[in-house]
């Protein structure tokens, strides 16, 4: 029997790293899948400009849960800077093989932990460089057209 995931999928699927609420996070970002309406929620701790706690609850498929759990794996430990430069290609290398069906269940992850660290930012009166406002945007105006 051929199945549809990849062990690595299937692995961050049953035991996700990272997942749960965090109580005083210092950034918390929402991001919803256009496709189907899934949704992942991710907060951030932050120290000293580096992400030292984050967690996730992703309402999903096991893809949506498998990339929320290598996300906060890859993100943890690293500065805002780097963090920000996480796509869902980091991700989807780690993972392997996610069938072509599933691809837009890769975008939730980067678009969280842009989000929450967007958040971080406005709550700490940070400048936003631009692209992150933009990226920003989008992710508001797709959040929001999910939701009617
Ligand atoms: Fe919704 Fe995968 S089917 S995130």
């Amino acid at each position: 029997m051929k199945y549809l995931y990849s062990k690595k999928v299937m692995d961050h699927f049953l035991h996700p790293k990272n997942m749960g609420r965090m109580k005083n996070a210092d950034g918390m970002g929402i991001a919803g899948n256009p496709v189907c309406g899934d949704i992942m929620y991710l907060y951030i701790k932050v120290k000293d400009n580096k992400i030292v706690d984050i967690k996730f609850e992703t309402l999903g498929c096991p893809v949506a849960i498998a990339v929320s759990s290598v996300l906060t794996d890859l993100a943890k430990g690293k500065t805002l800077e780097e963090a920000l430069k996480i796509d869902n290609k980091d991700i989807l290398k780690v993972l392997g093989d996610v069938p072509p069906i599933k691809m837009h269940c890769s975008i939730l992850g980067d678009d969280a932990l842009h989000e929450a660290i967007y958040d971080y930012y406005k709550k700490h009166n940070k400048q936003i460089p631009e692209w992150l406002e933009k990226k920003h945007q989008q992710i508001v105006k797709r959040n929001k057209e999910e939701h009617h």
